[in-house]
């Protein structure tokens, strides 16, 4: 495999809304992430993926973009950003921003132009078409809930869009409208990102007879799930785009693509790949239920561990996929993949060194590195989300309870990982002096950073020691480049595996079970890289770990 320059690097993903306030606004903003690269850098972080900063309206906290050149002001400035990229650079730090290219906000200028004359220059940057008997155009269902047909008032037309009907969809049949995102793109390029994390990629291949489908629900509409899987091709529109702009600067792309067909691996991350890597959301998927947060369902552990060993076994002789417990999309890792009595400091760094030493890059989410968990809110009021109240609604007119929808947003709301960052006991976590635009979680008391950092076995000084390790002169390149062999996938609730290279191997042994586990195997004479506990029971064939011990060996 030929090397790249980001192989063998750790990243994290920032949430800037929630990240760290300087001017007691009480929203997150540029200088905040300035004044934390420090710390950043001290854990052992190299890239940094920041979700959007553009100019935005926020209907979908900033994947509704009404300015792909602008920074909105809510976050700083221009100059700032480019203070930040300077700052990241000192540090041998790199800048990924978020691109969101599926669709725009219904604020951005194509789109107010395209409204007033949808058959007109603008109008053909978007998807209108016309309405049947007084129907939309097809039974598409959005992601977050209804029509994915928008009615334009006054006119026969309906847009579409995948998402909040303030994200109308671009059309990338049109090579005008293409160009200017390629345009806008090679800007940030020149500017100095290192790349991008590409949002929803997958959706901007259309069936441009837009056929209705097999309705899949009470509402006769079909889920845009299934709409995506109906189409194929995606990869020539992927490959143009790559050609036009990443291949030219080596960036660094990670693609969030949730239903790629199984045999397009290969095109996507292969050496020649369409990205560079794409999230591995496999484990993130099992919990999905047939029609929403209302029927979705916990995670067995033996799913949880079997996906993620496929993932690792189909990557293989391909190319790396970038492996994560939680991202702003998700609820936290340490909620959702930890049986109840792990919930812990113990079962969260158990988790994260699962996640950190396999095959593939490592990407950390803001918080998950102080274990920060999810948060109760008292009302659905008190949530922000606009995807969590679509979730609410269709729960309660599935006949669930107030009580019991908003038990399901406990369990899957978005909002769990936006809350704000947790940096220190005074009020509001220190995260600002003003009002926080989200809840911050009541637990910031305990959890947070400056109590970790003054205690050397809390959660961020494992994470510190984990990250060192797996950058360590001494196993980067069996950690980078090693195969990743599973063991013990016979013993239930056991998270084992090896990672292998030219002769060197290192173990990773987990024990997500409520038992004393024994496992056989001549494990006594190694070194000890790692462990969350303080003893390890070795004898001349086996190794025994505790409930909640990982070791790495
Ligand atoms: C991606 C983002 C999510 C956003 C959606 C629409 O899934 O991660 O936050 O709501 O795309 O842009
Ligand atoms: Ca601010």
């Amino acid at each position: 495999m030929k090397k790249q320059w980001w192989h063998d690097k750790v990243a994290y993903q920032i949430y800037p809304k929630s990240f760290y306030d300087t001017n007691e606004d009480g929203i997150g903003d540029l200088n905040g992430i300035i004044s934390k690269l420090d710390y950043l850098k001290e854990l052992g972080i190299d890239i940094i993926w920041i979700s959007p900063i553009y100019q935005s309206p926020f209907v979908d906290q900033g994947y509704d973009i009404s300015d792909y050149y602008k920074i909105d002001e809510r976050f700083g400035t221009m100059e700032e950003f480019d203070t930040l990229l300077a700052e990241a650079k000192k540090r041998n730090m790199y800048i990924v921003m978020d691109l969101v290219i599926n669709h725009c906000s219904d604020k951005h200028e194509w789109f107010q132009k395209a409204l007033k004359d949808p058959e007109g220059e603008y109008g053909d940057y978007f998807y209108f078409r016309k309405g049947k008997n007084g129907n939309p155009p097809s039974n598409y269902r959005s992601y977050f809930g209804g029509s994915a047909w928008e009615k334009v008032e006054g006119t026969d037309y309906y847009y579409l869009h995948m998402f909040a009907k303030e994200q109308p969809d671009l059309n990338w049949n049109n090579p005008k409208m293409l160009n200017e995102l390629y345009t806008m793109i090679n800007w940030w390029l020149e500017k100095g990102v290192a790349g991008f994390r590409i949002d929803a990629i997958i959706n901007i291949k259309k069936d441009l007879e837009f056929k209705s489908l097999k309705p899949d629900g009470p509402d006769g509409l079909v889920s845009a799930w299934r709409v995506v899987e109906s189409v194929n091709g995606v990869g020539e529109l992927l490959e143009d785009l790559k050609k036009h702009t990443f291949e030219k600067y080596q960036a660094f792309t990670v693609a969030e693509v949730f239903n790629m067909k199984r045999d397009e691996l290969v095109e996507f991350v292969g050496e020649n790949g369409h990205f560079s890597t794409m999230f591995d959301f496999s484990a993130h998927t099992l919990s999905l239920g047939e029609h929403g947060w209302y029927d979705s369902h916990p995670i067995r552990f033996e799913d949880f561990r079997r996906v993620i060993f496929d993932s690792q076994a189909e990557c293989r002789d391909v190319g790396f996929l970038a492996n994560i417990i939680e991202n702003h999309d998700e609820p936290r890792g340490a909620n959702r993949y930890l049986p109840l009595y792990a919930q812990n400091d113990d079962g969260i760094k158990m988790l994260g060194t699962i996640s950190v030493l396999l095959r593939g890059l490592p990407f950390l989410y803001q918080g998950q590195e102080i274990g920060m968990r999810n948060c109760r809110m008292e009302s659905i009021e008190e949530y922000d989300d606009i995807n969590t109240q679509g979730e609410y609604e269709m729960a309660m007119e599935a006949g669930l309870s107030k009580e019991e929808a908003l038990e399901v947003c406990y369990e899957n709301s978005r909002d769990n990982a936006r809350t704000p960052m947790q940096w220190d006991n005074s009020p509001n976590a220190g995260f600002t002096t003003g009002t926080p635009w989200l809840k911050v979680n009541p637990n910031y008391k305990t959890i947070n950073v400056k109590n970790q950092q003054e205690d050397k076995d809390s959660v961020l000084n494992y994470y510190k020691k984990l990250l060192a390790l797996r950058k360590s002169e001494e196993y980067k390149d069996v950690l980078t480049y090693g195969d990743c062999v599973p063991m013990f996938t016979q013993e239930p609730d056991i998270f084992a595996y090896a990672r292998e290279k030219d002769g060197q191997t290192v173990y990773v042994l987990a024990n997500f079970g409520t038992e004393k586990k024994t496992l056989t195997g001549c494990f006594k004479n190694r070194k000890v890289l790692l462990n969350n506990k303080t003893e390890a029971i070795f004898d001349d064939a086996s190794v025994t770990l505790e409930p909640a011990q990982v070791l790495v060996l």
